[in-house]
């Protein structure tokens, strides 16, 4: 080396880690994974992805749910199951029966209390991901819908680098200019890791004057439409803002279970996808 060159440390290669080889024993028994993602927190990913999952178990398809939001584990609370105990067999971790019709996995069952933080490093929010993939009984389910970590940072990449053969990503959005540029960020990140994205679906896209009835364009709509057909991606469908569907979620109803335009509007969605993934 030259006099006075500084000896540099020579870069590790570029590890190829994107995806698992192939489908742990246990996870063999699922037909189709579907992942929801966004590209930021708060858009409506967890209400989607319940209600997804509650309607496309209403049409007659067995479907399992793995909350990966380790932080943010609030698919349970949202479905009625929060605080239950976990078991397992000499099959494996048995996800939980709801009331809806899907079974679920979470870092909330693992939780000693609602309050209690994940104060976690990656590694190891990687492996209880890992776990619930590998170690769960997920027997004859057809759809395994994964409820994602929020954005498209550390968190969302080191999942849906454990998911083994996904079908594809839904991506969800709300109407806003704002909003939709992360949609562009998620899509992104879906081709960076060589996902097909299934769609979007455009969240709290208008809402209904539970008074009057007039239709008000709470973060505008229609954006993410717009924005599909730009890019030449799938529009699934759109959910209107529904007050009430908070209330239901916060006391473990999902909004499908009760309300007509919401499920309408899930039927829909879920028709579509059975469509893509299970006519292609
Ligand atoms: N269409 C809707 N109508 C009314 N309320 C909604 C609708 N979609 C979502 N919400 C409410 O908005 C809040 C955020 O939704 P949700 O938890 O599904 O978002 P998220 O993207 O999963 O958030 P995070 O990034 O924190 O995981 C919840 O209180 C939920 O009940
Ligand atoms: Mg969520």
């Amino acid at each position: 080396m030259p006099k006075g060159q500084i000896k540099m440390n020579t870069p590790p290669p570029p590890q190829q880690t994107f995806g698992v080889p192939g489908k742990s024993e246990k996870y063999k028994g699922v037909k189709h994974t579907i992942l929801v993602m966004s590209g930021k927190g708060g858009v409506g990913k967890s209400t989607v992805a319940i209600n997804l999952a509650v309607s496309l178990g209403s049409q007659s398809r067995k479907v399992g749910i793995i909350d990966a939001d380790i932080n943010g584990p609030d698919d349970p609370k949202m479905l009625g199951v929060d605080r239950e105990q976990l078991y397992a067999t000499d099959k494996g971790i048995i996800p939980l029966d709801t009331k809806y019709g899907v079974s679920i996995i979470s870092m909330a069952f693992l939780l000693q209390t609602d309050d209690t933080p994940v104060i976690w490093r990656g590694a190891l929010r990687h492996k209880a991901v890992q776990q619930f993939l590998e170690d769960v009984s997920w027997e004859n389910m057809d759809y395994v819908v994964m409820d994602f970590p929020p954005g498209t940072g550390d968190e969302a990449l080191s999942v849906a680098q454990l998911v083994p053969d996904a079908e594809g990503v839904i991506i969800v959005a709300t109407p806003q200019d704002v909003a939709l540029l992360d949609v562009r960020k998620a899509i992104n990140f879906a081709g960076q890791l060589k996902l097909k994205v299934l769609g979007i679906v455009e969240n709290m896209s208008g809402l209904k004057c539970p008074h009057c009835g007039q239709d008000i364009d709470l973060f505008g709509s229609g954006g993410a439409e717009n924005l599909s057909k730009k890019l030449n991606i799938d529009f699934l469908g759109r959910i209107p803002f529904i007050p009430e569907i908070v209330s239901n979620a916060d006391s473990g109803i999902p909004g499908v279970a009760v309300n007509k335009v919401f499920s309408d509007a899930f039927e829909s969605i879920a028709k579509k996808i059975i469509e893509k993934v299970e006519k292609k």
